[in-house]
């Protein structure tokens, strides 16, 4: 794992928001103004990632290690040099998303509707997974949050995705690429077939714990 994230950590970049918030207007086109995805999981939720995690995905993107035929026109278009990928993920990834709207009687006088679609919009709601929600909170704390984060909001570390908050249509659709080798789960083993060793039943049950847990 330290290979991929080893550009990152010998060299720093002078942080430059302004051109992570100019880069962001091109991923926000698909992945929403404040990175909170959309289109029930079509495209992700990227803001709030480990910096580390976006970096990686964003260099197997366009070292075509990673499909996203959706993408790549955009990582070809700037060639994406280092910092660029430093600045856009640092960006994104210090964006915090709130889970709940505050409630508001929107027929009080100092209602501010526009200020209320900018909250909602900032706001990051997983609708309720079906599944057992006790069951799938065992199975994550003994085999997934040691990577993903106590609470779901992933790991620098070993770059792991955040898992709570993200679309649990997205996330099966990773877990399939995951079982079958399109995507590598764990660089540091990646002959590991992890989520092979989960049945369906199980990952219904873990998304079903992931998807309230930050309610
Ligand atoms: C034309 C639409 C589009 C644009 C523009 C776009 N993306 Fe994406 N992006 C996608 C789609 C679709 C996926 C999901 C691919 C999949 O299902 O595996 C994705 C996936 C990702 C992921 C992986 C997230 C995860 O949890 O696995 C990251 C990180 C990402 N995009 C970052 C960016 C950044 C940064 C930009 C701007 C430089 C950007 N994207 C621009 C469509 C887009
Ligand atoms: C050894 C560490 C490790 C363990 C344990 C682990 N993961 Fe992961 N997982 C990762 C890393 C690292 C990634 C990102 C892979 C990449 O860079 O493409 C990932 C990616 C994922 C993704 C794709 C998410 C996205 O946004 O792209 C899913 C879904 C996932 N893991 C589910 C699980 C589940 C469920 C468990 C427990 C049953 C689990 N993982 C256990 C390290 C781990």
């Amino acid at each position: 794992m330290l290979c991929l994230i080893t550009p990152l950590q010998a060299q720093t970049y002078d942080y430059d928001p302004d051109n992570g918030e100019e880069i962001n207007e091109l991923c926000s086109g698909c992945h929403g103004e404040f990175g909170q995805g959309g289109k029930d999981g079509e495209y992700p939720r990227i803001a709030s990632q480990p910096l580390e995690f976006i970096a990686n995905q964003l260099r197997l993107f366009r070292d075509r290690k990673r499909k996203n035929f959706a993408m790549v026109e955009y990582i070809d278009d700037r060639q994406l040099p280092e910092s660029d990928i430093y600045d856009i993920s640092r960006y994104l990834s210090e964006i915090t998303l709130k889970t709940q709207l505050a409630p508001v009687d929107e027929n009080a006088p100092d209602f501010d509707a526009y200020a209320r679609l900018l909250e909602s919009k900032m706001t990051m709601q997983i609708p309720k997974a079906e599944g057992d929600i006790e069951r799938g909170e065992k199975i994550y704390n003994k085999e997934c949050d040691s990577c993903h984060g106590k609470e779901g909001w992933g790991n620098h570390k070993n770059a792991g995705p955040m898992l709570a908050g993200q679309y649990t249509n997205y996330l099966w659709r990773q877990v399939k690429q995951l079982r079958t080798k399109q995507r590598i789960h764990d660089e540091d083993s990646p002959n590991d077939e992890l989520l092979n060793e989960f049945s369906d039943q199980d990952l219904t049950d873990i998304f079903a714990y992931l998807s309230v847990m930050d309610d």
